[in-house]
């Protein structure tokens, strides 16, 4: 068992790193999608609840993942050559990018509205008398229609981890799965 990653697999933090934040954005997705399908209920009211103290550790994650990719940058397994490569790179660089800039803008959106944020009862912004539009504005206009772009790309990469599998065979899950 390694920490790091190598060449042939990754190591324990990146692994822990991509199923923890893989199981955090899953949650992430069930709340709101019960919030739109259902509307007001208990159970909604329960995962809204949870949405920002959640999204605030995936945002405090995502920082420790790019530390984490740039420390381990040169000994991880390499893309494969040509266009599908070059495809999973740029899949990737934009799954990061949109992990990164939703929970930014919410929380921009946080620093400059009127009510206090406090995820986890941690006091973190203590709530303004006037709300900074320039703040607020642009998680109003695109936290929730990026988000929902990162469902489809999430969608997307697991999709592709299906057809390595399946069709590939080249035992790419195998290198996250921490069976190499
Ligand atoms: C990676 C982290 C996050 C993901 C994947 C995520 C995802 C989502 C999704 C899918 C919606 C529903 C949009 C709709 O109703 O059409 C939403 C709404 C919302 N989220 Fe997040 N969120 C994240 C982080 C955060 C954080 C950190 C906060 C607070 C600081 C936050 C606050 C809100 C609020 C207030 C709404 C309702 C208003 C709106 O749609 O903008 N979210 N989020």
């Amino acid at each position: 068992m390694h920490w790091r990653d190598t060449h042939t697999g990754y190591g324990l933090v990146t692994r822990a790193l991509h199923w923890g934040m893989a199981a955090l954005i899953l949650w992430q997705f069930v709340g709101m999608g019960l919030r739109l399908l259902l509307g007001r209920t208990p159970l909604v009211s329960f995962f809204v609840g949870t949405h920002a103290p959640v999204g605030t550790l995936l945002f405090a994650l995502i920082l420790l993942r790019g530390c984490w990719a740039l420390a381990n940058r040169g000994r991880r397994p390499s893309h494969s050559a040509g266009l599908v490569g070059m495809a999973a790179q740029a899949g990737h660089g934009l799954l990061y990018l949109m992990m990164l800039a939703i929970p930014s803008l919410a929380l921009l959106r946080a620093w400059g509205g009127t009510r206090p944020f406090a995820p986890f009862g941690i006091p973190v912004f203590p709530g303004r008398e006037v709300e900074l539009g320039w703040a607020t504005t642009p998680a109003n206009l695109l936290h929730g229609e990026l988000a929902w772009i990162l469902g489809v790309l999430v969608l997307g990469h697991v999709a592709m981890v299906v057809l390595h599998e399946r069709v590939w065979r080249d035992g790419t899950l195998a290198r996250m799965a921490g069976r190499r």
